[in-house]
């Protein structure tokens, strides 16, 4: 069978052609070079606020996997997948003027022109796909920036807003590396941290909140306790006092729980993990509000861009293109992956509760969880259905002791410090990533001695089960 040749224009050409007359007017009409390079960058906004607009309407799995790298896209770079731009720099400027535009922040149509640390089409893809999935039900337009690494989104999050003798007021149950970047590092820069040590507690928060406060700052589900922020009422009480709540969503990942939906200002996440599953990469992510609520008057609009022209650009912390592809890959297929390892999540953190040999079992699916209400009506798949997420911890009868015997004999999955990878992985964190802690810092953020943090894989729940049972029935 052959195409019927129609003789009238077909839907293609007319499509160049109207084009190609768009390009024409523009030349036409601009008075200046640069007038025409300044209104060819504020149509691209345009159009990249209007493309993520409607992209955020779509299924979730439609965005993990699309993004907004489309059919045209895939045209004008030949390529189906989303290719690495791995160069320090990109495509020539088209004149003069075009690069000094681009360089002073004035044009911002392409960000294959502009060298890697600033911007890069690979990872700009990749930011602009966590965005989407990040703001989905956030009726406003919500912008990304990918980091090296999550502790550099943290920093890129969080130091901003900070000025010598200014505070802020963050959870105690945060991942060690936060802890000292808090603790250590923003203490040299007279930075104050003030520490909620009960979070569940909104009054808690309240109390350490003072003139010098610039935000409220959250891990939520925490690593390795796994407490769950109520997002909405710490939301509500940042903004009583004008200024935004930053959340670290690494373990939940936007397939289970998207706090800027639920009130967040900013989220960060350390993309290293769930998100990038197969451990290919480091990587980090910002995402924000177009506006936000803060008293650092410069960042009330457009937070995100300021700091992508600013502090990231001046301090470099930039994704290596390489990993932002794998990390795209990793991402088309999130919220299944987060789907399994959640049920096998489940029927491992049922089996070890009822284990004699276990004192407790922190999963935010189990009943017996403090905060499995806040979790329940928070963390969710897109259908509505509950999911609590790969990670939990449990604490192992007898002690540091019974808990060292374990790592030495548990065969199952891999004993590293990691988390949200496809395979099973856990650690004794007492003795290597809260290592750094005081000990009193590790009593107040609840981390026994005996406690062992356990990330659930792919493989079968009834493999790691008899792994389980067959290790601690030898302690
Ligand atoms: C909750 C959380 N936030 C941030 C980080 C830091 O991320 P990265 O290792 O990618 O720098 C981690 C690392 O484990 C983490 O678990």
């Amino acid at each position: 069978m052959t195409v019927q040749h129609n003789p009238k224009k077909s839907s293609f050409l007319e499509k160049k052609i109207a084009e190609l007359e768009e390009e024409i007017r523009k030349l036409k009409t601009a008075k200046s070079e640069e007038e025409y390079f300044l209104e060819r960058s504020e149509k691209m906004i345009q159009k990249r606020a209007a493309q993520m607009m409607s992209l955020k309407k779509k299924g979730f799995d439609t965005i993990s996997l699309w993004g907004m790298y489309d059919q045209d896209d895939m045209k004008q770079f030949k390529s189906m997948t989303l290719p690495v731009f791995s160069t320090s720099t990109g495509a020539p400027y088209d004149s003069l003027i075009d690069g000094s535009l681009l360089l002073s922040y004035k044009t911002v149509d392409d960000p294959n022109k502009i060298y890697s640390r600033i911007d890069n089409t690979t990872i700009d893809h990749l930011a602009l796909k966590i965005a989407a999935l990040e703001g989905k039900n956030v009726p406003e337009l919500t912008q990304g920036l990918c980091l090296a690494s999550g502790m550099s989104a943290v920093f890129m999050a969080t130091m901003p807003f900070l000025e010598v003798g200014d505070e802020f007021v963050s959870s105690n149950r945060v991942y060690g590396g936060s802890e000292q970047l808090f603790n250590v590092t923003y203490a040299r820069m007279g930075w104050h941290v003030r520490w909620v040590d009960e979070p569940w507690d909104i009054s808690a928060w309240e109390k350490q909140i003072t003139d010098k406060t610039k935000f409220l700052y959250v891990e939520s589900p925490s690593n390795p306790v796994l407490f769950v922020a109520d997002i909405p009422a710490l939301a509500e009480l940042a903004h009583k006092h004008g200024i935004p709540l930053i959340v670290d969503s690494t373990i939940a990942s936007p397939a289970l729980m998207r706090p800027l939906e639920l009130g967040a200002d900013i989220v960060v996440h350390s993309v290293s993990k769930i998100m990038g599953s197969s451990g290919r990469a480091i990587a980090g992510a910002i995402v924000a509000k177009e506006k936000i609520v803060t008293n650092v008057e410069e960042y009330e609009e457009n937070f995100v861009m300021k700091v992508k022209g600013g502090h990231y650009r001046n301090i470099g912390p930039c994704l290596h293109p390489p990993s932002a592809v794998a990390i795209w890959d990793n991402l088309n297929s999130l919220q299944v992956r987060v789907k399994a390892v959640s049920e096998n999540a489940m029927k491992i953190a049922k089996f070890l509760e009822t284990h004699e040999k276990i004192e407790k079992v922190n999963y935010p699916g189990l009943p017996s969880h403090p905060q499995h209400e806040v979790a329940k009506r928070l963390m969710r798949f897109e259908d509505g259905t509950p999911g609590y997420s790969h990670l939990m911890s449990f604490e192992i009868r007898g002690g540091f002791e019974a808990a060292v015997r374990f790592a030495q004999i548990f065969d199952f999955g891999v004993q590293v410090t990691d988390l949200g990878r496809d395979y099973t992985t856990w650690v004794h964190p007492a003795s290597t990533t809260h290592g750094q802690m005081t000990e009193e810092m590790k009593r107040r953020a609840g981390i026994p001695d005996n406690l062992i943090r356990y990330s659930v894989g792919l493989e079968s729940a009834d493999d790691a089960i008899e792994a389980l049972d067959r290790a601690l029935s030898q302690i």
